[in-house]
């Protein structure tokens, strides 16, 4: 991969002298969905699979990017005195977006770069390519430029550019598990005040697989932010009886005391999911301690059908793959994972019905929706750096 980019770098921009190579991983959320912008619990992990980039500074300040994986659009240019977000840049937001961050939190990039780009996770899939662009740009400008700062900034920072440059009010597990991320292990975070741990994932003859819906899905257009206005809905109506800063801070038991004050039966569910999800992701975390892994599988199930029924952030795409997965004998637990509405399922599966699985899921899936799934086995990897 190195020779590769580095070539393809040359090409591009005419040698690749002083370039540097890195790479940031994409990530995976286990269990806690939708609980992140609600103070509450999340299990993801980063992969192996994530964005490699080649970068370099300019003498002036022209910003030029290149995405092997975008290669029509060719040399997108831009400049640093042009921070602001553009249609037109298209992907090329997601780095800007970072660099302006930067500068706002006191750390103006002071020269322009070359940066080219190759990434491996499938795009839109719901394995966050675009918080994987996010930190691996924060890390470039970290080390080509010598900003203080530690890989929970470059996570912070990363949410703080897709809130406030890209428009998406995303909570901060993506880049979390993607700066923080290590290999064989899960971040237990909460979101409530960003303490961690790190647990081993010890899946005796199972793996993780990813089963990708081929719905695109662009977080913006989404329903993302409406979802999030609910709870924040919800969350006002139950303050004014409960002394609660965020749904993460009730147990099933005081929500089920204090639904009533919420009018809506729609935002009802809504915060029901948040204050159960997280009480699941704790159970799961648990469970794995206890080596118990067939009751982390139930949790993942649950947190599904509750992403499907109360949160309805689902559709027939995801739907489809978990439930034909949950039909398959050795899958220990399926759920959709990420934002939802289109991406990826991720599922638990013994390492003998791999084969199986990957089947009868696709099979049933291609029948019902018309289109192909595509399957990937994922191992978990590091967090960023320079390769
Ligand atoms: C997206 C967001 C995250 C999180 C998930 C849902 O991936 O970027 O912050 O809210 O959706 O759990």
């Amino acid at each position: 991969m190195k020779e590769v980019i580095l070539q393809r770098f040359a090409d591009i921009y005419g040698d690749a002298q002083g370039a540097q190579i890195y790479f940031a991983p994409g990530r995976v959320n286990l269990i806690g969905e939708h609980t992140d912008y609600n103070g509450g619990h999340v299990f993801p992990c980063a992969l192996t699979i994530g964005t490699y980039g080649v970068a370099r500074k300019r003498q002036d300040r022209k910003l030029r990017f290149y995405s092997m994986n975008f290669e029509k659009l060719g040399v997108l240019e831009s400049s640093l005195d042009e921070l602001s977000p553009d249609p037109r840049a298209d992907w090329t937001n997601y780095p800007k977006g970072v660099i302006w961050a930067f500068g706002e939190k006191g750390m103006k990039v002071p020269t322009g770069m070359d940066i080219l780009l190759n990434g491996n996770i499938p795009n839109g899939s719901g394995l966050s390519s675009s918080a994987s662009v996010e930190v691996l740009t924060g890390f470039i400008l970290r080390d080509l430029f010598g900003f203080e700062v530690t890989n929970q900034d470059l996570a912070l920072i990363g949410q703080y550019s897709e809130n406030r440059f890209n428009g998406v009010n995303c909570g901060i597990m993506d880049q979390f598990a993607i700066a923080m991320g290590r290999e064989e292990h899960a971040i237990f975070l909460d979101t409530a005040d960003l303490s961690y741990e790190y647990a081993p994932i010890r899946l005796k003859n199972a793996k993780i697989v990813i089963a990708c819906s081929n719905k695109k899905r662009g977080l913006g257009d989404s329903k993302y932010n409406e979802r999030r206005g609910e709870c924040e809905a919800a969350l006002a109506e139950l303050q004014k009886e409960c002394e609660i800063k965020s749904l993460g801070e009730l147990t099933e038991e005081e929500f089920e005391k204090h639904k009533g004050s919420i009018e809506s039966e729609v935002r009802r569910r809504r915060a029901k999911h948040a204050v159960y999800e997280n009480r699941r992701t704790v159970l799961a975390v648990q469970a794995l301690q206890d080596n118990d892994v067939a009751a982390f599988g139930q949790l993942m199930n649950a947190s599904h059908v509750s992403l499907r029924d109360d949160y309805e952030v689902t559709g027939m795409e995801l739907d489809t793959l978990v439930e034909e997965a949950w039909k398959v004998e050795g899958v220990i637990g399926s759920r959709m994972t990420g934002a939802g509405f289109g991406g990826c399922t991720v599922s638990i599966v013994k390492d003998e019905a791999i084969d199986d699985f990957i089947a009868r899921v696709g099979d049933a899936y291609r029948e019902k929706i018309g289109y192909n799934a595509d399957f990937y086995v994922v191992e978990i990897g590091d967090g960023p750096r320079k390769l």
